[in-house]
């Protein structure tokens, strides 16, 4: 079988935003406790965290990370999560029926952010709450003195604002199962408030307004046209949220997933395009997909903990095994946000330690990494700079959603700064290999940096605490011929070649 992909130095998607290679921690099972931070474990480091996953983390490279929540955060009091440890309380969670502490909160993770070098990405409660504590927490945050809640955290240790950035307002407000979920109407019009009044204490921020929860929503677009009927010239970004699951054991269905992961960007895309044109808007908002993966694994025994075992510290929940399949879905999607940068500038991988992620640990032991891990790893690290509009010719196939995808889910990014092109590609089938030309035109192809690819495993492989088999391999078969890069690739394969130019 033979595909072809054809790209030109001149004709680019956009810049890629580092953002697009997010993730998320939320105070959600062993994601932050036992997750990144474990004060006893023998890798700990002064202030409790795990140094063993930290370097995990900056292996991966996510330049930023969406905090606290999630549902987490519809029922969170930031403050509970300040001063003196031993005074903080300890209260209920509502949204994951667990137990919450607060022996971690915005100063210890804003510590472990910067150890890890990534950015914060703050979510505020506009569930329970409301716009007060949403301008208070940018006080705190980012106001550098002189103010009551700014002199309270330098009081609390911090004497630099932590200078946070970017802010989500609420998180999946549409839901049933959102602590104070709202209608688009209340949402829009509490939205628009706190983003002003965040802004005026704040000028610099950015803020991200909540699409649905999920395009299966029964107010899907809807939604999204009337929360930016209110808030579209306070807000920066629109969210989207979207989890995918092989439910019913069908391969060729569940790697076209990503497909529709495209058709929702697109839509979304339309929505805000259409608000624009409706008010005669000068501004062009972009979209920050601040959750997506797989997860599906845990959902039946965490519903048994939920119902059996509610308000316990730390539970094992959400803690989906990722197999090779679920590898090269995420592997398709990555390709599939850089293929749209030019809407997309924020993406989360939904999360980061323990909870639906791709750094697993057991307490007291060992950090390891999931199947997933590697694609993201491959272009949170590589694929920075320019997409370059990928013209694929591919041959297809069709499944229950789709009628026509392609064996070849392939993009090139122009990585200027280490003078290499680099491709990204999945090929889908699970019988042949596929013969890709890569036509680099307009560039001066000087040799392969490096093909790094994950193959040969049966899809249901996972790597767990005991066996970790799914790693990538090195190849040296890409050959080169003028400015045309030719590799096989492997049936069910992830591959990253990195092609060096002048
Ligand atoms: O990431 C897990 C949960 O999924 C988040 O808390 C919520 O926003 C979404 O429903």
């Amino acid at each position: 079988m033979k595909a072809k992909m054809t790209v030109n130095k001149s004709f680019t998607v956009d810049k890629v935003d580092p953002r697009i290679y997010g993730s998320f921690v939320e105070h959600l099972g062993r994601c932050v406790y036992e997750g990144i931070y474990e004060p006893d474990h023998k890798t700990a480091n002064a202030l409790g965290f795990r140094e063993d996953v930290m370097s995990l983390v900056k292996e991966l490279n996510t330049p930023f990370i969406r905090y606290p929540g999630g549902n987490f955060v519809s029922g969170y009091n930031w403050e509970d999560g300040i001063g003196p440890r031993e005074s903080r309380p300890q209260r209920l969670d509502l949204a994951w029926r667990t137990m919450e502490t607060n022996e971690v909160g915005i100063h210890e993770f804003a510590d472990w952010a910067k150890e890890v070098n990534a950015e914060i990405n703050m979510a505020v409660n506009l569930g329970t709450r409301g716009i007060e504590e949403a301008r208070n927490i940018v006080e705190y945050c980012n106001h550098p003195g002189g103010t009551y809640w700014s002199d309270l955290r330098r009081k609390n240790g911090a004497e630099d604002p932590f200078a946070i950035k970017t802010w989500c307002l609420g998180n999946e407000m549409d839901g049933p199962w959102q602590m104070g979920a709202k209608t688009a109407e209340e949402y829009g019009r509490i939205a628009a408030e706190a983003a002003k009044m965040m802004k005026w204490t704040d000028e610099s921020i950015e803020m991200v307004a909540c699409g649905s929860s999920n395009s299966e929503m029964p107010t899907f677009a809807s939604w999204e046209a009337t929360v930016l009927e209110h808030t579209y010239e306070h807000v920066d970004y629109l969210s989207l949220h979207v989890y995918y699951g092989n439910r019913t054991d069908d391969l060729m269905s569940y790697l076209a997933k990503s497909l529709n992961m495209d058709n929702f960007i697109k839509g979304v895309v339309a929505i805000c395009d259409y608000i624009k044109a409706k008010k005669r808007s000068k501004k062009k908002l972009h979209l920050s997909f601040d959750e997506w993966n797989v997860w599906y694994h845990s959902n039946a025994a965490d519903a048994k903990i939920r119902e059996e075992e509610p308000w316990k510290w730390a539970p094992p929940i959400l803690e989906d095994v990722y197999n090779f399949e679920d590898a090269l879905l995420v592997g398709c999607c990555l390709i599939t946000l850089l293929k749209n940068c030019d809407r997309v500038k924020i993406a989360c991988l939904a999360q980061l330690v323990n909870v639906i992620a791709p750094i697993m640990t057991e307490k007291g032991g060992d950090a390891w990494r999931q199947t997933t891990f590697y694609p993201f790893m491959h272009a949170a690290n590589h694929g920075l700079g320019t997409v370059l509009t990928p013209i694929v010719d591919a041959p297809t196939y069709s499944c229950e959603e789709f009628a026509e995808v392609p064996y070849i889910e392939s993009v090139a990014v122009h990585n200027e700064e280490a003078n290499e092109v680099v491709i990204f590609a999945v090929n889908r089938n699970p019988e042949v290999a596929i013969d890709f030309d890569i036509d680099l035109q307009d560039f001066d192809v000087t040799g392969i940096a490096a093909y790094s690819e994950l193959s040969g495993h049966d899809v249901k492989t996972a790597n767990t605490v005991a066996s970790r088999t799914v790693v990538p391999s090195n190849k040296d078969t890409a050959k080169v011929s003028g400015n045309t890069v030719n590799a096989e690739l492997a049936p069910l394969s992830w591959n990253m070649i990195r092609v060096s130019v002048k």
